[in-house]
């Protein structure tokens, strides 16, 4: 779908949008003629429209427009409307529109160019789909939709404040994208493939193979990926868009388990199939490394993505084997299917090791207890450092992707003690989520500011009322990640 700006309204369909005030709606600005007396008469109707925030009136060939349908949008109150809640009221008349038969559409707003910017983000989010696989679609069911245009009296202003959400946006689309790509086409080697094409953009890429992790040590993420056809890739994506290119960079960090099987822990068959969501981690990196580049952020930031399957076979890893990490310990492995952690080991040694960053964050689909915790409304954050645990809350806030602190602790860690390894991979059936953060915590210097993202629940989502989201996959991360660089680690 094109995004496009201009001064006037045209289009099969125009969308106005109302505030809800004191004393009833209030309408904003650009209404044509008659469309205020027509408003009123509906929304007098019984309509139960009082501009609230989602709720939206649709008429079809009025004979006071030129369009074929002319909608009302709620946004709320004029107060206490932010970016977010614009992204929301222009995703939802996409949402609406997508699959109607209207071709064109224009969102009329505030003539604001930063207002307008923040619609067309909604827009573009909402028109996403993951189409690409159903071949026999009835024309009907696809997208209409083909141009949405936002109308400001600033359009070359409003163009240059969308260009970093544009960015912002491919990156979430890839994730999502990556996401919701089936196992049997997206498996470490496939992807860390596509990782490579995004050479293109000016970032960095370097992929390890099995050979050169096995020469680094890496028994920890290699036992996870060793029952699998595809080879285990590490991948590492580099922007340096600092001035000073040998400034320390800012690590992200991402699961990538093409798919969750459970290994010879085997998992129980139904919903199975949405282990292929495992690499949600590493979507979120790689699409806020992609959203990164594309805006040219004047930060060095470094990406790095374990890319395993974890199946059961012959040569798969058993529950009771010991493997060596690359930093030294060793993990005895009471559980296949506690396989993230095992991969998040090597891939933390080896962002530390190499690139010294000044701060780590891994985002991973880690635990189901994350979901029981949050639900699929909240991410769980764990950190050993309250500045970016501060940080990563309000980023996290203003993008609505938000996210909850829990705690960490030796008295948690404790229940990682193995009789016969540094460590077991499992501890007892408490705390699970926060057990397996303290598990990661074990491969993070000592001093080195870290935190980690348990996106078990937002990932992907089951059912979405959020018009900003799809129905699976949310490429959940790109926004947080993006902006906590753009807020805090830019030149
Ligand atoms: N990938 C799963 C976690 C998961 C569960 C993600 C549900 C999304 C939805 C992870 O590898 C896993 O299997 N974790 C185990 C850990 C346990 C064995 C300690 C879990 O959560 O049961
Ligand atoms: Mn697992
Ligand atoms: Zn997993």
């Amino acid at each position: 779908m094109q995004i496009k700006f201009s001064a006037e309204p045209s289009g099969d369909a125009i969308a106005y949008f109302a505030y809800e005030g004191e004393k009833g709606v209030e309408f904003g600005d650009g209404l044509e003629a008659g469309a205020e007396a027509a408003f009123r008469r509906a929304i007098g109707a019984s309509s139960g429209f009082k501009g609230g925030a989602g709720q939206l009136l649709e008429f079809l060939a009025p004979d006071w427009s030129e369009a074929d349908r002319v909608l009302l949008v709620g946004v709320g109150k004029k107060k206490s409307i932010d970016d977010l809640g614009w992204q929301k009221a222009g995703a939802s008349v996409v949402r609406k529109l997508l699959v109607s038969g209207a071709r064109t559409l224009a969102l009329v707003g505030p003539p604001d160019r930063a207002i307008a910017a923040q619609l067309a983000f909604g827009a573009r989010l909402a028109a996403f789909r993951f189409d690409g696989y159903r071949l026999t679609l009835k024309p009907e069911k696809k997208p209409s939709l083909g141009v949405v245009s936002v109308v400001t009296d600033s359009t070359a202003g409003a163009r240059s404040d969308y260009a970093p959400l544009a960015a912002r946006a491919e990156g979430i689309e890839l994730a999502r994208t990556l996401v919701c790509e089936p196992p049997n086409v997206l498996n470490p080697e496939t992807y860390a493939a596509r990782i490579s094409d995004l050479a293109e953009l000016g970032l960095e890429i370097d992929v390890l193979d099995e050979p050169a992790m096995a020469k680094l040590g890496m028994g920890s993420l290699l036992g996870v990926g060793q029952g699998s056809e595809s080879g285990s890739r590490l991948c590492v994506l580099r922007w340096n868009g600092s001035k000073d290119k040998k400034a320390a960079p800012v690590a992200l960090v991402g699961k990538g388990v093409t798919f969750d099987s459970g290994g010879i822990s085997l998992k129980p068959g139904p919903g199975m199939d949405e282990m292929k969501g495992d690499m949600g981690g590493s979507a979120a990196v790689v699409g806020a490394m992609v959203a990164l580049a594309r805006r040219k952020a004047k930060a060095n930031v470094v990406g790095l993505v374990g890319l395993v399957e974890n199946m059961p076979d012959a040569k798969a890893q058993r529950p009771g084997d010991i493997v060596r990490s690359a930093a030294g310990k060793t993990i005895e492995i009471l559980n296949t299917d506690a396989e993230g952690r095992l991969v998040l080991a090597d891939v933390m040694w080896y962002a530390q090791k190499k690139f010294n960053p000044r701060a780590i964050v891994d985002l991973a689909t880690l635990t189901g207890a994350i979901i029981i915790a949050l639900g699929h409304e909240h991410a769980g954050l764990f950190s050993n450092n309250d500045e970016l645990a501060d940080r990563l809350l309000a980023s996290g806030k203003v993008e609505g992707e938000p996210v909850w602190r829990m705690p960490v602790g030796p008295g948690y860690d404790r229940q990682l003690d193995s009789e016969c390894a540094d460590m077991k991979n499992i501890g007892n059936r408490s705390a699970g989520s926060i057990v397996g953060a303290q598990f990661i915590h074990r491969f993070v210097d000592e001093g080195r500011v870290w935190a980690h993202l348990d996106i078990a629940g937002t990932a992907w989502k089951p059912g979405n009322d959020n018009p900003l989201e799809p129905l699976w996959g949310t490429g959940w991360g790109v926004r947080i990640l993006d902006r906590l660089i753009a807020d805090h680690y830019e030149d």
